[in-house]
């Protein structure tokens, strides 16, 4: 279990580390949904740089716990990328594929910086390696749910992250 206090006390840190490394510009910041819609509103109150926001929805797992390597697009981004820095913030990396997905989609409308803030990372789990910028906490190859991490599209609305047993 990640208790609510110590997710907040590292998200505090990781947007210490954002702020600092990207003072002077004005990064968009975008959220993978729905997965990371209370990691996004919680990280980005930390940020003290002018910023932009936006959001992209990909669907890769349907309802079940593994992933299909399926990769679709059900949101498309709204702001310009081009010439931008541009931070994805991702609930969690799992096997890559989405994150892979979303390099690709952002290189081709060619972005100033692209860097990847992730609140959970399942190294063992990855099987497209990807470069990780900021991550919150590793956590071994197991199903998690609570704080905007869902199964079946439920619990996202738990105040901590929980390991779904089974
Ligand atoms: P990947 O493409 O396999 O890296 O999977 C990434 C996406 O799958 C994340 O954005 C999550 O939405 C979802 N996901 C992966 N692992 C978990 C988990 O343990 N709990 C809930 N959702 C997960
Ligand atoms: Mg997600």
């Amino acid at each position: 279990m990640i208790g609510d206090r110590r997710i907040k006390a590292r998200i505090r840190e990781l947007a210490r580390q954002i702020n600092k490394d990207y003072k002077g510009t004005v990064p968009v910041f975008i959220g993978i949904l729905n997965g990371s819609f209370i990691f996004f509103a919680d990280l980005i109150r930390e940020i003290t740089i002018e910023c932009e926001v936006d959001f992209l929805k990909l669907s890769s797992y349907g309802d079940a716990k593994i992933t299909s390597g399926n990769v679709r697009m059900l949101k498309e981004l709204n702001c310009e990328v081009e010439n931008r820095d541009i931070i994805i913030v991702e609930d969690v990396v799992d096997s890559g594929l989405s994150m892979e997905y979303i390099k690709k989609l952002i290189a081709q409308k060619n972005p100033k910086s692209f860097r990847i803030v992730t609140l959970l990372y399942k190294r063992e789990a990855v099987k497209i390696p990807i470069a990780i910028d900021y991550v919150g906490f590793d956590i071994p190859k197991e199903f998690v749910i609570g704080y905007g991490l869902d199964y079946a599209q439920r619990m996202r609305n738990l105040k901590h992250i929980y390991r779904l047993k089974g």
